[in-house]
């Protein structure tokens, strides 16, 4: 598998067309999209949302949501990366933000994958992409992210409303970066 991140336990890939039924897999569990609010209703949805939403960020920006991997096995568990979209809120008021987020299969919660993966991210910004900052956000009811968020050493903005839905908003700013 051609990885674009490793960590001790998983790898990190470029998602391809290939991918719309493990996207559908993941959407199709309503625990899994219970705060996140975009259910995919069937192949057609998932085949479009690589196209047109995950996929071209890659070449337009040299990152994007990629998909994870164990490494023991090379099971497929779910997404983590990052995504550029037009800056808002406690974000910032121009340009663009860097979004941090994840998505894991139910089965594959609970073992400190997610931290695991969102940190090699947030680190694969900052060395290899040289990100000033990267935002992460979650909806205050969604303890296990928010917890991801701390784990991962961001640091707490405040709360707000993004997308008509509350949100608490988390920053990193690039230590290797003097501003
Ligand atoms: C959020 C999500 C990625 C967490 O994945 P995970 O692999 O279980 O997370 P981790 O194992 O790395 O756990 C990180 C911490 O969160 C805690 N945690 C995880 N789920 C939790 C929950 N539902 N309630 C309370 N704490 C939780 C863990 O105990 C751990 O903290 P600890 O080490 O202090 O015990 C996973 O639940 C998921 O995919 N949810 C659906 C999609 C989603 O909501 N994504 C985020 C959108 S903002």
């Amino acid at each position: 598998m051609n990885s674009i991140i490793e960590t001790d336990r998983l790898l990190l890939r470029l998602f391809t067309l290939d991918d719309a039924p493990l996207i559908f897999q993941l959407n199709l569990d309503p625990e899994v999209t219970r705060f996140t609010g975009d259910p995919i209703i069937n192949m057609e949805e998932a085949e479009r949302v690589l196209q047109q939403i995950i996929i071209p960020q890659y070449a337009l920006y040299n990152h994007g949501r990629w998909a994870v991997h164990v490494k023991h096995d090379l099971e497929f568990i779910g997404w983590c990366g990052l995504k550029a979209k037009p800056a808002t809120g406690l974000g910032g008021s121009e340009g663009m933000e860097i979004d941090l987020g994840y998505r894991l299969l139910k089965k594959a919660w609970g073992k400190g994958y997610a931290t695991e993966a969102a940190y090699a991210c947030i680190k694969y910004g900052f060395e290899k992409l040289n990100l000033p900052r990267i935002i992460g956000r979650a909806m205050p009811q969604n303890t296990g992210s928010i917890r991801v968020l701390e784990k991962c050493d961001m640091h707490y903005l405040g709360e707000e409303v993004v997308d008509g839905h509350p949100a608490r908003t988390y920053e990193s700013i690039n230590p290797f970066i003097h501003q």
